[in-house]
């Protein structure tokens, strides 16, 4: 079989090892197209000639080594139709792709054209649909988790407040779980929450705590903002960290590695058995090929 590989969206740790998971299991008895940089390379036809060897020496790496992008000229009807020509010049018998939900979103648009997909979810947002997890989560949790209780260290020394920016996008599934993580004291991860509830939850907690954490989601309030307000109402000295993509990047953690693994060999298991069209998921706790329409 032709199969091809890409990786497409934020990249997440882990990605790597599922990546030589895949390979290692198909490179023998098939040919392996890696199209670098996700949906670009499949409009410039752009392949790459890494080795077993390579990608081995790679697998315990954070990032993703076949590259990845964001590509607005895939959602173009020229971009999607040179996609399409590469895939089939290459006589593509099925295209695995990682990422998140863009990246499926574009899957879908290839698989309307009769291509053949596999998906698996790759984000540290580990916010797909129907999946309760993606690559590149823990680790990202881990790291943030890692750097506020680094940070709090200091604040600790100087009875300082600390205001954590975690990032997610749109999902507050980081912040959340960090939260539980470190103990944070206040999580400003929806719109449910406002300046008054963190304000008034600091002025309990300053009483019994000496470096309060407040933790908020991206693009939900500015941390700068809430400092000052913060700053205005309380007697406190605020500081602000943007953990931004310190979290996303580093060697993936080993319950990373085990569902990468098992994200791995499901979707390979489906390929051998040329039940193509599949996105792999996790629910209820087990891996699971579900169709893709
Ligand atoms: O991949 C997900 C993510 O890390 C989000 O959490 C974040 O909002 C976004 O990507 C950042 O995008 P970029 O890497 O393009 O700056």
């Amino acid at each position: 079989m032709n199969i091809g590989i890409l990786a497409s969206g934020g990249d997440g740790a882990g990605m790597n090892y599922c990546l030589y998971n895949i390979y290692k299991k198909i490179y023998r008895n098939n040919n392996v197209f890696l199209f670098n940089r996700g949906y670009m390379g499949l409009i410039n036809n752009d392949i790459l000639n890494y080795d077993f060897k390579y990608i081995k020496n790679h697998k315990n790496d954070g990032g993703i080594m076949i590259k990845t992008s964001r590509c607005p000229q895939f959602q173009t009807p020229g971009g999607l139709e040179k996609a399409i020509k590469n895939l089939s010049k290459n006589n593509i018998d099925v295209l695995i792709v990682m990422g998140g939900n863009g990246s499926l979103k574009g899957a879908k648009e290839l698989l309307k054209r009769n291509i053949n997909i596999m998906f698996i979810p790759c984000t540290i947002d580990n916010d797909v649909l129907n999946s309760e997890y993606c690559i590149g989560f823990d680790t990202a949790c881990n790291n943030c988790a890692n750097f506020i209780k680094q940070v709090n260290d200091t604040m600790k020394s100087f009875n300082r407040t600390c205001i954590y920016e975690a990032m997610g996008r749109k999902c507050p599934s980081i912040a959340i779980t960090v939260g539980n993580m470190v103990n944070a004291d206040y999580l400003y991860v929806s719109n449910n929450c406002s300046v008054d509830s963190c304000v008034e939850t600091l002025r309990k907690t300053i009483k019994t705590k000496d470096a309060p954490i407040v933790i908020i989601r991206e693009n939900l309030i500015d941390i700068k903002y809430l400092k000052q307000e913060i700053e205005k109402k309380l007697d406190l000295d605020v500081r602000t960290c943007i953990v931004g993509y310190f979290q996303r990047g580093g060697m993936p953690t080993k319950i990373e590695k085990l569902y990468a693994k098992k994200f791995a060999s499901m979707c390979v298991n489906e390929i051998k058995n040329k039940k193509f069209n599949k996105s792999i998921i996790v629910k209820n706790g087990v891996f699971v090929a579900e169709k893709l329409n």
